[in-house]
């Protein structure tokens, strides 16, 4: 871990009483050390891999590595935690999804469990994806749910079964620039606008709504360049220059991160205009 972000760990600890994730003492020795030098202790989960393959410990190796952060002064251990991202490839397979999204829970109590056995206090048994919400939480030995994407809902998770169109809420909002080609339509959101970041097959920058946010039928977004979105097919043929339509991206995460600013949109029509922090 840099340098810079272990002082920003230590400076979320001294101002909010963060408490950290390790999923080794390579992880864990230069936070500690940093702590100690500023006189502070931080709680830690111990992050679990319960099938994602990014970070965390192999369930086998949990013990031996809670041993190894609890020796160390200023960290004490208090939970565990999972990130179950692998349940975003179950594409329309809801009863594997939901299957998966148990087994990751109870991969994650067995650990706990173990941990315990092994003498340490864990309070805090931790699942965290919006796909998994509807199960992974509800198995016995589970305290905490983390799910992100679940704040606004989007694209993915109406193809994962997660959620309705009806329960997205944000969409980037575009305006038609150009119709110069029957079948094809420009609008002012491109590559800079959209995250292209989807579960399946089903490329392309997102799906398109119209004004209201119903689905404008028979147009798709395969293409983008940087300021312009290609919006394409027989239903383009009621879109004219200055029209606006909806985007619901893939991602609703990633395509945050493209804006400097949200506008938060009350049902009566009022709004307000929300800053985008932390994008880096
Ligand atoms: C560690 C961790 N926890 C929770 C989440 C939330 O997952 P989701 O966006 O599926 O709700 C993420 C997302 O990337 C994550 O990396």
């Amino acid at each position: 871990m840099g340098a810079a972000k272990v002082a920003f760990a230590v400076e979320a600890v001294r101002r909010y009483g963060a408490t950290l994730m390790v999923d080794s003492v390579a992880v864990a020795g230069p936070l500690d050390a940093a702590l100690y030098e500023a006189r502070l202790v931080a709680g830690v989960f111990l992050e679990v891999d319960t099938g994602l393959g990014r970070t965390g410990v192999d369930p086998s190796s949990a013990v031996v590595v809670a041993a190894e952060v609890s020796a160390l002064p200023s960290l004490q251990l208090r939970g565990v935690m999972t990130h179950e991202g692998h349940l975003y490839g179950f594409g329309a397979d809801r009863a594997g999804l939901d299957a998966a999204a148990v087994a990751s829970a109870r991969s994650l109590v067995a650990v706990a469990e173990e941990l315990r056995a092994a003498g340490h206090a864990i309070d805090v048994v931790s699942v965290g994806s919006t796909p998994g919400l509807a199960a992974g939480p509800y198995v016995s030995g589970v305290t905490e749910a983390r799910p992100g994407t679940y704040v606004f809902n989007d694209g993915n998770q109406v193809r994962l079964g997660s959620c309705t169109l009806d329960d997205c809420a944000l969409t980037v909002l575009a305006r038609v620039v150009s119709t110069q080609r029957a079948g094809t339509a420009i609008i002012d959101a491109g590559s800079k606008a959209m995250s292209s970041d989807a579960v399946s097959a089903d490329t392309g920058y997102g799906m398109v709504l119209d004004r209201d946010g119903l689905p404008l039928d028979g147009v798709t977004f395969p293409r983008a360049n940087e300021e312009h979105g290609f919006l394409v097919g027989a239903g383009t043929g009621v879109l004219t220059v200055g029209d606006l339509v909806r985007i619901l991206p893939h991602h609703a995460c990633a395509t945050v991160n493209m804006w400097s600013e949200l506008t938060a949109v009350q049902a009566d029509g009022s709004y307000e205009r929300w800053p985008v922090v932390a994008r880096h």
